[in-house]
């Protein structure tokens, strides 16, 4: 898919809550505090290297895992960046993950993220799916009437109409149902830098320390392709980040040219 070519064909308007307005307690009180966070570089991580097989070098990082844009071409900024992905099926131990896309929020502009995406949750054997889209620092939203399920096939897309204004879109592969919100930045310091673009599994954070990241299988963005208003880079143009916690890999990603892969390890 050319993101170009993208258009939403049936409008769906969005209701919009703070993080916390589902009704599903354990959910509701875990969320509070699960704000999405920027590239967090492993400090055990020496250097970056091929470990995962492929023959690019990855970044690996505590909280993050997936697809990363590192730079836009000289004097560009990413303003529109888009993927889809099927919802995984979470197995095992209870456990929070984030999967989502986004502006900025990697190492080279930690001090913002335009992102949207879906949180995963199982929790007593139980999976649960909750849409929202932030605009870091601030806390993420739930967007309540878009309701997610296991391997329900979901496009994101965020676009940046300016530094402080973003449109975040979410479509539904099966129906074709898609919705739109325009989001503005929290303040003048969390303007889009548009110097990074990414496709991102991410573990969250409960009240400082990472939750235990569920078994997923995997999950694989494919259209992951990002576009600065005058060239459109496939995420292969960019590095695959590993998520790797207390010495080990807890996920691997591999891209190939507009699909990011990753793997629960
Ligand atoms: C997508 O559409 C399918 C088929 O109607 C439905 O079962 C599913 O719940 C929808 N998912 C979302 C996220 O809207
Ligand atoms: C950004 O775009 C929005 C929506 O078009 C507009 O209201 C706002 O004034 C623009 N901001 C800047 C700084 O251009
Ligand atoms: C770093 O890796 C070692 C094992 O290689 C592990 O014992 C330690 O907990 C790790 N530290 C962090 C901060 O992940």
């Amino acid at each position: 898919m050319k993101l170009t070519a993208f258009f939403i064909s049936i409008a769906l308007t969005f209701s919009v809550a703070t993080a916390s307005s589902s009704d599903f307690s354990a959910h509701l009180a875990a969320r509070e505090s699960r704000i999405s966070r920027p590239f967090t570089k492993s400090t055990n991580a020496t250097d970056n290297g091929p470990l995962d097989g492929s023959t690019t070098e990855d970044l690996y990082s505590t909280n993050w895992a997936g697809g990363l844009l590192e730079s836009p071409p000289v004097g560009q900024r990413f303003i529109d960046v888009g993927g889809t992905f099927v919802v995984p099926t979470l197995r095992g131990n209870d456990g929070a993950m984030s999967v989502w896309i986004g502006i900025d929020g990697g190492p080279n502009a930690p001090q913002s993220i335009l992102q949207t995406g879906i949180d995963c949750y199982i929790i007593g054997g139980v999976n649960y799916f909750f849409a929202w889209f932030e605009w870091y620092p601030q806390d993420g939203f739930e967007i309540t009437n878009f309701v997610v399920a296991a391997q329900n096939t979901i496009t994101l897309r965020v676009q940046a109409v300016n530094s402080t204004t973003g449109i975040i879109t979410l479509t539904n592969e099966s129906t074709g149902q898609s919705g739109s919100l325009e989001v503005t930045a929290p303040d003048v310091d969390a303007a889009l830098q548009g110097q990074t673009a990414e496709w991102i599994v991410e573990d969250l954070e409960q009240d400082g320390a990472l939750v235990p990241l569920p078994s997923f299988g995997q999950v694989q963005f494919t259209d992951a392709a990002a576009f600065t208003g005058v060239v459109e880079d496939f995420a292969s143009v960019g590095v695959a980040v590993d998520m790797v916690q207390n010495g080990g890999f807890v996920a691997t990603s591999t891209i190939n040219q507009n699909i990011v892969t990753v793997d629960y390890a």
